[in-house]
């Protein structure tokens, strides 16, 4: 099946009009209408954007598997960045934001000491499925890390799938809101992919930089309470937040829980 077909079935299969799928993935009608007609392909990002969209793989969406509920791809494209697991070899670039004292400790963690303490938390705590690198795309140097975190204040409950989002940014990129950037489209593969109903997200007492980042993304406030930040030996005043699969696809012009 061509590509223009297959993008016509998804696009039919899901009641959308391809001014909506168009608006969604931030380009003009007519060039989608070009893709639906074989007039040409999309490039790269807008071809990752389409994939992301119909929450269908790549391989399938350039028709080269019928499989369509393979898991999407882990790369995803924003306007600045290119979320992607990471890589042994990003270890000097993860040193180099880790290192700097103003980044780990707010977050819980201590500055990393050396490029094979950055390698081995690449490989340990990095490599969970739900991690992303943040990659800008300007530069080609990763930057960050956001994603899922494996756990939250109450507990993982499977009657009822949840996670928490964490993130970490490169001094000299803050205030240019690429985190938030970065942590919407992680929130939508949370709720698309891994089907989580709450994602929770907390802070420490006195980081206003998360806090800001939290409210940006349209969590709600839950609780605060004294947790332990056992890496850094201490008690500190955590607030809470969670963001619900409905308020998430609420926040959303042209999206439904459904999809
Ligand atoms: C928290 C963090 C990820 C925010 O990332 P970011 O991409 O800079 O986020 P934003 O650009 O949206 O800025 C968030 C807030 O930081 C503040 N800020 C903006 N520019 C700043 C700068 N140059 N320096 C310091 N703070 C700045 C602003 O209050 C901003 O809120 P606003 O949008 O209402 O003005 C980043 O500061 C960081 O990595 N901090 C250390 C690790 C950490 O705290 N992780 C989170 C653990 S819960």
């Amino acid at each position: 099946m061509n590509f223009g077909k297959r993008l016509r079935n998804l696009r039919e299969g899901q009641g959308d009009t391809q001014e909506t799928v168009a608006r969604a993935i931030g380009i003009p009608l007519r060039n989608y209408q070009r893709f639906e007609h074989n007039e040409g392909l999309p490039r790269f990002e807008i071809f990752c954007a389409l994939a992301d969209y119909f929450q269908v793989n790549m391989d399938y969406l350039a028709g080269r598997t019928d499989l369509r509920d393979a898991p999407p791809p882990r790369i995803m494209e924003t306007d600045r960045l290119r979320l992607r697991p990471f890589r042994d070899d990003d270890a000097p670039d993860v040193f180099a934001y880790a290192r700097n004292p103003a980044v780990g400790p707010v977050a819980g963690w201590p500055p990393h000491n050396s490029e094979s303490e950055s390698l081995e938390i690449i490989r340990t705590v990095f490599s969970k499925p739900g991690v992303f690198a943040m990659e800008l795309k300007e530069t080609g140097h990763v930057i960050g890390s956001v994603g899922f975190v494996d756990g939250h204040p109450e507990g993982l409950r499977p009657d009822c799938p949840d996670n928490e989002l964490g993130y970490a940014l490169s001094q000299d990129c803050w205030g240019r809101g690429l985190t938030t950037e970065a942590a919407r489209a992680v929130l939508r593969y949370g709720f698309a992919v891994f089907k989580f109903h709450v994602i929770w997200c907390g802070y420490y007492e006195g980081n206003d930089r998360s806090r800001r980042v939290v409210e940006k993304l349209g969590f709600r406030y839950r609780f605060q309470r004294e947790t332990d930040v056992p890496l850094m030996g201490d008690r500190r005043l955590t607030h809470f937040y969670t963001l619900t699969k409905e308020d998430w696809y609420g926040q959303l012009p042209s999206a439904s829980p459904g999809r």
